[in-house]
């Protein structure tokens, strides 16, 4: 069965990540979304929430799996039965560190490959920390992420 991996801190989901997921959903029998835990980093919402917010984000999918991880990439991937690693491609910025991940992870895991898929043009500049900066000083980002997520985060700066 053919399995892909979409890893991301989704911190939170963006119309970008559900495009992303959703392209990569319609090539592959089953598609695993994994959130990396990784704490160091402060996400604004938790793992629990991100799962959330993903699980609804991508309901109108039937190939779909959540889970997590923390740790390497390629243990998840060899304990998710996955090969491949989405990932998604906005403008140059993203390119130099994509690359060098995706040959770490090779170089790790010899046989797991990474694919990229480009950004919808619509989606290119979208970024879950520009939406938080933004939705932080009260903007609007409804149309830039699931309704869910603007209603969250509207929840969370209003509280803090
Ligand atoms: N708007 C987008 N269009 C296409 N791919 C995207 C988009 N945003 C993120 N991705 C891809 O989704 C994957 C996970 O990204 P990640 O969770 O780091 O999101 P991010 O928006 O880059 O967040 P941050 O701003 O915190 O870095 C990466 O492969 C990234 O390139
Ligand atoms: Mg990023």
């Amino acid at each position: 069965m053919t399995a892909a991996l979409c890893p991301g801190s989704f911190d939170p989901p963006t119309n970008g990540h559900i495009d992303v997921i959703e392209r990569t959903s319609r090539h592959f029998q089953r598609v695993v979304v994994a959130v990396i835990a990784n704490p160091s980093k402060h996400p604004l919402f938790s793992l629990a929430e991100r799962q959330e917010m993903l699980a609804d984000g991508l309901s109108h999918l039937t190939n779909i799996e959540i889970d997590s991880f923390d740790g390497l990439l390629v243990d998840f991937a060899r304990r998710a039965g996955v090969t491949v690693v989405v990932k998604g491609l906005r403008a140059v910025s993203d390119f130099e560190y994509e690359l060098q991940m995706a040959e770490m992870n090779a170089a790790l895991a010899p046989g797991l490959d990474t694919m990229f898929v480009t950004a919808k043009p619509a989606w290119a500049f979208l970024s879950s920390s520009l939406v938080k900066e933004v939705a932080r000083f009260g903007g609007a980002v409804e149309g830039l992420v699931p309704e869910r997520v603007a209603t969250a985060l509207k929840e969370r700066f209003a509280a803090g």
